[in-house]
């Protein structure tokens, strides 16, 4: 047995896997990282990633993503994909297997919802892909922050709904044509496009209402805080035990 598949004498149990998801302006970020900082006061180890990033590879593949205006949208897909089979088997899954935590700034139902309904790629394809990419690797909760496309861009543009952090990637990822995912957000030029999107995450959580807390991101953040707090509360006393190292892609768990 490898060191990296000793069993870590730090936690018998596998971490909790939250992701968060929803449009721009939904305050994905804000809320996160009070997640973060709460389960942090409550002794757990945490660690808070996004996507497309979170790895070496995963950051080169998000600036070639956001900045490719007219990218094709089978690449696109292709490439969120190869960033996230990175994450997941460089730093996602070892993570879990090892007692942490992992709070993610969205996962699989981005894809769903941006490259499957709002760009009409083949949801059982994206299925099938992002089954291929996380292996076991499921969040244990998702929590979508709802809010009007409208509403959202404003408050990206704005600067405000309390999220720095959204407002930085903003300034960082426009650019000005109006091809593929980024043009779709610039000036909130399409519209129809976030509406899609957003119904699109709607009916991903009423298929599966187990894994997904759906809330009104109009709340005020210390309202929502608390409500994500209480299911994730629910979760940590029901935790799984920690699964013995094994990969279900067939890659190595950790870097060699
Ligand atoms: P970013 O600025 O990081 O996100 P946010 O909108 O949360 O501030 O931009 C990420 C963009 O990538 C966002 O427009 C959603 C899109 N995206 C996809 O289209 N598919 C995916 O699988 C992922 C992870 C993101």
């Amino acid at each position: 047995m490898s060191p990296a598949e000793a069993p870590s004498a730090r936690s018998s149990k596998r971490g909790i896997f939250v992701t968060f998801e929803g449009g721009e302006g939904s305050g994905k970020s804000t809320q996160s990282a009070l997640l973060k900082e709460a389960l942090e006061a409550r002794g757990r180890r945490v660690i808070r990633l996004r996507e497309p990033g979170g790895t070496k590879l995963g950051e080169d593949l998000r600036q070639v993503l956001l900045n490719s205006p007219g990218i094709d949208r089978t690449t696109e897909l292709l490439l969120f994909l190869a960033a996230r089979a990175e994450l997941v088997a460089k730093t996602i899954r070892p993570a879990l297997r090892d007692g942490i935590d992992v709070v993610c700034d969205r996962f699989i139902d981005s894809t769903a919802a941006y490259q499957g309904y709002g760009r009409g790629i083949d949801l059982e394809l994206i299925r099938a892909l992002n089954k291929t990419a996380i292996g076991d690797a499921v969040p244990d909760l998702t929590v979508l922050l709802d809010i009007e496309p409208d509403k959202g861009l404003s408050r990206v543009s704005k600067g405000s709904g309390g999220d720095a952090i959204e407002g930085h990637w903003q300034a960082e990822l426009s650019f000005p044509e109006n091809e593929g995912i980024k043009g779709k957000r610039v000036g909130g030029r399409d519209l129809a496009f976030h509406e899609t999107v957003r119904a699109g995450y709607r009916a991903l959580a009423e298929a599966e209402p187990q894994r997904w807390l759906v809330l009104d991101a109009t709340r005020p953040a210390a309202e929502l805080s608390a409500a994500i707090l209480e299911r994730v509360d629910a979760l940590a006393a029901t935790q799984r035990p920690r699964r013995p190292a094994r990969a279900t892609t067939g890659q190595p768990l950790l870097p060699t």
